[in-house]
């Protein structure tokens, strides 16, 4: 079943001290209450070990925001799948648009990814996203579509376990929001290209959330969309207040 849910990517922010720090701090905030909502905090690598055991684990799951696109062997630097389940997170990120764009992630590494990170048992936060120009020159549906070809290669077995992110390049870490209209749109146009491919069952149940400088301010505007079914949170999560005040915005 389609669920709401809030995911926080730290991306490379916090020491291992301070992200310690925050992700008590996020527990904490939530620790007298059940959410309305699944809660996910996606941390750099080095930090899962620590963080996955200092949360209550019925509230809120832990991620990773990327894997190797290779099972395992003479990686240097890499960070596989296994390693990551091996830590106790359930999530990853993948396709991040910073990934796409300064660390050259093609479909096809990323289809490789997903592929691995779902044979390792890791829910796949899965990314997509138009940069400004592209949505200036109309062809954001096209854009979104070529980068969903990751995920529609997989079974519908495997592909109802993904969730999505719908993050235009051009609102991430700018302050510039997407309208709710028009991220309902995509959403809406994203859901029909599940559809097309699996059926409208798949389409219904697959949450797909909204990213790019979601904030207390505008989640519950963003949220109220009928195929936004939450947010990737990025500068907002990095603060445990904002991070609490969006995943409110489900009450
Ligand atoms: P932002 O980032 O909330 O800081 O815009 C979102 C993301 O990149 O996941």
């Amino acid at each position: 079943m389609r669920k709401n849910i809030v995911a926080g990517n730290w991306k490379m922010n916090k020491t291992l001290q301070e992200g310690i720090a925050l992700a008590k701090e996020v527990n904490e905030l939530l620790a007298g209450e059940q959410p309305a909502c699944d809660v996910i905090i996606c941390t750099p690598f080095i930090h899962l070990a620590s963080v996955v055991p200092l949360v209550d684990p019925t509230k809120i799951g832990v991620g990773a925001e990327n894997c190797a696109d290779k099972e395992s062997g003479a990686y240097t630097g890499e960070v596989s799948a296994a390693m990551v389940a091996s830590t106790g997170a359930k999530y990853v990120i993948l396709g991040h648009s910073e990934r796409r764009a300064y660390y050259h992630e093609t479909v096809d590494m990323l289809t490789e990814k997903v592929k691995l990170a779902l044979a390792n048992g890791l829910t796949p936060i899965f990314c997509v996203g138009e940069v400004l120009q592209e949505r200036e020159a109309g062809k954001q549906n096209e854009v979104v579509a070529t980068q969903l070809a990751s995920v529609l290669a997989l079974s519908p077995a495997d592909f109802s376990k993904v969730i999505l992110a719908y993050e235009p390049v051009w609102a991430i870490g700018t302050g510039k929001t997407a309208t709710p209209q028009q991220a309902q749109e995509m959403h809406a146009f994203i859901r029909g290209v599940i559809a097309g491919y699996y059926d409208e069952d798949v389409a219904d149940n697959c949450s797909i959330l909204y990213g790019g400088s979601c904030k207390p301010s505008n989640a519950r505007e963003l949220f109220a969309n009928p195929d936004v079914d939450g947010g990737l949170i990025g500068g907002a999560a990095l603060k445990a207040a904002d991070f609490k005040g969006i995943i409110d915005a489900f009450k």
